[in-house]
């Protein structure tokens, strides 16, 4: 999903000689033929937008391949990219990096001040790693590496499979199938009442661009719109914009997750970007392109 928004804005504003690739053309958990692919293409500036990701279900159920492929994947590129003498390299985080119940909104500096949220502490822990590491890069050689932590992020691209899901397109999905099957209840994991920041894709490949351009003097950047919700009013704008018209149940045996997770985009905001697309307007979008995408579900009768 980011890396292909991050694509779609380089070509936009006209930028030729992109290089990506594909996990099967390139296995970045594969130190020697990352370092090859390097040597060949000779990048100028490297966007780390690969990871294994995943919603609470993926995170706890698989821990071991969440802590460790996503170091795998970002010390090759971060090593490769210091041998080869990349001039700037963005690190992609996310906002489950800081501590569960750090202060509201959570700022930079309440990294590693206090305990993370278990549920996804495996993946989080891969990411402070890879933070740490693009901060003694510049520390030690004095090169442009930053890292970005968006919020939670949705959009075209976005990942609608309710095993690995994050709680946005698991919501369009479900909606949308239980309105195929006659306005079927919807349920939902936990009470509703976590408050939750949503970013669209498109609003942070703008905020990678701005942040190129920008010569930071600082390591770390919070990427967020600077406004949450409860998840019950997410639940009902969803509902409202996929047209189901039957009940919502919430599961309260399982887990909510951190309470409230807003990120302070006050540093961003001072640099001079700010998110610009709404959030209704955002989901209507992101459920147009799952319509588009998705033709299989509207088809098949799938049981919620
Ligand atoms: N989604 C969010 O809500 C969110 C929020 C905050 C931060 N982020 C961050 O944004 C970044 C991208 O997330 P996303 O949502 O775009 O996830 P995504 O859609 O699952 O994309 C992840 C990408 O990583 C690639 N990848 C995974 N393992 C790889 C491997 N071994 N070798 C090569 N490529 C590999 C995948 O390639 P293939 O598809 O070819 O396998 C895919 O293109 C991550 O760093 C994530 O932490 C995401």
């Amino acid at each position: 999903m980011v890396g292909s928004a991050i694509w779609r804005k380089l070509e936009q504003l006209g930028y030729s000689q992109l290089i990506g690739f594909s996990s099967k053309e390139l296995d970045l958990r594969n130190q020697a033929e990352v370092l090859a692919a390097f040597q060949k293409y000779q990048p100028e500036v490297v966007i780390d937008a690969a990871a294994r990701v995943g919603g609470i279900l993926a995170n706890s159920s698989y821990p071991y391949t969440f802590l460790m492929e996503n170091l795998q994947i970002q010390n090759n590129l971060i090593h490769a990219a210091l041998e080869m003498n990349v001039s700037q390299f963005v690190f992609l985080g996310s906002s489950c990096i800081y501590p569960k119940f750090a202060a509201q909104p959570i700022s930079e500096d309440s990294l590693l001040t206090g305990a993370l949220e278990p549920t996804n502490e495996w993946y989080a822990i891969a990411k402070i790693a890879g933070v740490k590491a693009c901060e003694a890069v510049r520390k030690q050689y004095a090169k442009n590496f930053i890292s970005l932590m968006p919020t939670n992020l949705y959009g075209p691209n976005d990942n609608f499979d309710l095993t690995t899901s994050h709680v946005l397109p698991a919501m369009i999905r479900k909606f949308h199938e239980a309105k195929l099957n006659g306005n079927k209840p919807v349920q939902l994991w936990g009470t509703g009442s976590p408050m939750r920041e949503f970013l669209h894709v498109d609003d942070l490949a703008d905020a990678v661009l701005f942040c190129l351009n920008k010569n930071m003097d600082t390591h770390l950047l919070n990427v967020g719109t600077g406004t949450d919700l409860p998840i019950k009013e997410l639940a009902l704008l969803v509902q409202k914009i996929t047209g189901h018209e039957g009940p919502i149940e919430w599961d309260e045996s399982k887990p909510d997750g951190t309470p409230r997770k807003l990120l302070d985009v006050s540093k961003l905001a001072e640099l001079g970007w700010k998110a610009s697309i709404p959030l209704e307007q955002g989901i209507q979008e992101t459920y147009a392109w799952f319509l588009e995408h998705q033709q299989v579900y509207k088809q098949v009768k799938i049981s919620v």
